[in-house]
């Protein structure tokens, strides 16, 4: 033990306590994961005094690349000889080529952009775009939806924890059950603009819909001239098996947003894409919707080099691969321990286990941290652990994700015999 560095991390735990949140500090003590991060390479993090953990938590999937990956460092670095973020009011080649490149990976004929610098700001344009666009008021969001923390995007999260000190919040907004099409037929009117949905809900527990779901939500919207908005924003980027989920059911949204992996865990950017005719709104008013580092020259440098490691690197067939892995170690573990694990929900390398009971997840969070993974239940539903490791993990590293997990469901096991009757 280096006594330099663990005094170190307890003065950095103590200001973290003092200056940001001590719940936060408290929380993650509790949970084993009073981690100050320091070295990040490939799956991996090294907390200040050396201990390395595979890192499955990624801030629910900002880093498809890996940590701190060396070849979008470089991009920056480079950029930063010659750039700054750039001038919101000009125009930028910067900005103009990773629009492009959106264009050219996006489904079917998604085509202009708007930028920003994250996940809500993206969603918060996307709600607005649509409201502008069809001069209607409704949206239509779903349980248990997680759309950033924003205002339009608060407004369509569903979960009320997250929204009742802040009411009143944005009228004109309807939740319905994710998963159930009818549902949504049903709610709409004359004013609903749009419908906005994860393809799979993250925050909400890897909620992976029946197939015939997002066709038929495609189809009633198109039916209702209603704009369908598919927040991509922790399930695109090659992070599910295709560039983007919704691919997997060949649907193509009005607009799409991304954020979180454009941005190659090294520089914050996110996007807005959307069709041509959605265009038209913003002729009369060009300047109506603004963001000073909205698609920083930077961010776009990232968010472009990011790309093109995503399909250089074939990152989409990889997390397919080590997906599969990974379902064959989590299908013997529900099998091998039905007292703790209920059920595998997946699609490439966006993977949650559903516990039989709440109290395991934290339980299971500190006993993975001891054994050297981060993972870490959803935020809309406790039940369940998410896994989503760098999409760059190798065989080796889900070897050793799934040895930590069994080893902590017998050390859990063991303990209590905690199981479904508790
Ligand atoms: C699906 C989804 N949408 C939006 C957001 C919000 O993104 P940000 O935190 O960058 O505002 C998140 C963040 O976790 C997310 O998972």
């Amino acid at each position: 033990m280096n006594e330099d560095l663990e005094k170190i991390k307890k003065q950095a735990l103590a200001d973290f306590a003092e200056y940001l949140s001590p719940m936060k500090t408290r929380t993650m003590k509790s949970a084993g994961l009073d981690i100050i991060e320091d070295k990040r390479e490939g799956a991996s993090v090294w907390d200040i005094t050396g201990k390395k953990y595979i890192d499955c938590q990624t801030g629910s999937g900002i880093m498809n690349v890996g940590r701190h990956n060396k070849e979008i460092a470089d991009a920056l670095k480079k950029a930063l000889d010659t750039y700054d973020i750039g001038v919101f009011l000009l125009c930028s080649k910067q900005k103009a080529d990773l629009a492009k490149k959106l264009e050219e990976i996006t489904p079917g004929d998604l085509k202009c952009t708007i930028f920003g610098t994250g996940g809500g700001e993206a969603n918060d344009a996307a709600i607005k775009i649509a409201r502008g666009y069809t001069m209607k008021k409704e949206i239509i969001y779903t349980e248990k939806a997680y759309h950033g923390h924003t205002g339009f995007a608060l407004s369509a999260i569903g979960r009320d924890a997250y929204k009742e000190p802040f009411e009143p919040l944005m009228p004109g907004f309807k939740m319905v059950p994710f998963g159930d099409a009818d549902a949504i037929r049903k709610t709409i009117t004359k004013d609903t603009a749009a419908v906005i949905l994860e393809p799979i809900q993250g925050e909400g527990g890897i909620n992976i819909p029946p197939d015939s779901y997002l066709p038929e939500v495609r189809k009633i919207c198109t039916e209702n001239d209603v704009l369908l908005i598919l927040d991509e924003i922790q399930t695109g980027f090659a992070r599910t098996g295709k560039m983007f989920a919704s691919e997997h059911w060949g649907v193509v949204p009005d607009i799409m947003t991304v954020a979180k992996s454009l941005g190659g865990g090294i520089y914050p950017i996110s996007a807005t894409i959307f069709k041509e005719e959605i265009m038209d709104f913003f002729i009369p008013h060009p300047f109506i919707h603004l963001s000073t580092f909205g698609g920083s020259d930077l961010g776009c440098i990232v968010g472009l080099a990011t790309i093109e490691y995503i399909q250089k690197h074939n990152l989409a067939d990889h997390a397919a691969k080590m997906g599969e892995r990974f379902r064959k170690g989590f299908d013997r573990l529900v099998k091998d321990f039905p007292d703790l694990l209920l059920e595998v929900r997946q699609k490439g390398l966006m993977m949650g286990l559903q516990y039989t009971n709440q109290s395991i997840g934290p339980r299971l969070t500190k006993k993975l941290a001891e054994r050297g993974v981060i993972a870490v239940y959803t935020g809309n539903d406790p039940s369940i652990c998410r896994f989503m490791p760098p999409l760059v993990i190798t065989p080796e590293e889900v070897d050793f994700v799934l040895n930590a997990l069994e080893d902590s469901m017998k050390a859990i096991s063991k303990e209590s015999g905690i199981g479904k009757n508790d």
